[in-house]
């Protein structure tokens, strides 16, 4: 089964408005007609209607970080499924490991944020990964597979195929440390293996799991020419448009 990659850039907490526009205006040249790939940007709540306008037309989608699982109601500070609708985003980022480590993100409210994103026809991408002292301690199989049994309590087959999983291995995430090709695979397999178990054999083959931990550049062929690796979620390096069309195009 082949499954298309999606090449996903994740802002964090940097860019004004005018930095998301001239990033986009810079980018999009760069990656016109680039359709062997899906590309997603994930900017901040403040660029995320500059940016979907600016990339109206084009292949490049727009998602948010995060999105409450609460239709609407007193959450300050929060953004709704259908105000990203509103907007015109597509796309959103769900688990990421910052939100579980500063935001107290469990598995639970994971699983709660993936049935909004369904329920609204959003794609959601669902991040999932060990921190350090897991993998030292020989327990990321066991991590990976409760994150994602967590992840998808009560999601049915049917429902499953806009899924996306990224496996982002947190001692990779910022530091300059990227999972080698060969780990990546052994935990995308883990993950797949568990997508298998939960959700049947035909949703996993098509499921596509993306590897996220200093994707730059010059590291970006060797990850994604694995099978296995279905894209990327990339932070660092997807903040310069030159640098993060690099990884695309692959
Ligand atoms: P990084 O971030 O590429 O800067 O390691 C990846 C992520 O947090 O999604």
């Amino acid at each position: 089964m082949s499954r298309k990659a999606l090449i996903a850039a994740n802002w964090k907490m940097y860019k004004t408005p005018a930095e998301a526009k001239a990033f986009v205006e810079a980018f999009l040249p760069l990656v016109a007609g680039h359709t062997r790939d899906e590309i997603a940007l994930f900017p901040s709540v403040t660029s995320l209607a500059t940016v979907v306008e600016l990339a109206a037309g084009s292949n490049v989608s727009v998602g948010l970080q995060n999105m409450h699982f609460a239709e609407e109601g007193a959450y300050t500070g929060e953004t709704s499924a259908a105000m990203l609708k509103a907007v015109g985003a597509t796309h959103t980022l769900i688990g990421h490991s910052e939100r579980r480590q500063y935001f107290n993100e469990t598995d639970e409210v994971v699983n709660k944020k993936l049935h909004t994103a369904l329920k609204h026809g959003i794609v959601p991408v669902v991040c999932i990964g060990e921190v350090l002292a897991e993998r030292e301690a020989g327990k990321t199989a066991d991590v990976l597979k409760t994150q994602i049994t967590g992840a998808l309590v009560g999601i049915t087959a049917e429902a499953a195929a806009p899924i996306v999983i990224a496996y982002e291995p947190v001692w990779a995430i910022g530091t300059g440390k990227t999972a080698t090709p060969e780990m990546a695979v052994e935990a995308h397999k883990i993950v797949r293996a568990e997508v298998a178990k939960i959700l049947g054999a035909d949703v996993a083959a098509a499921i596509r799991i993306l590897y996220g931990g200093s994707v730059k550049p010059d590291n970006a062929t060797a990850l994604l020419g694995e099978e296995e690796i279905d894209g990327a979620l990339v932070g660092g390096a997807s903040l310069k448009a030159d640098s993060f069309a690099a990884i695309a195009k692959y």
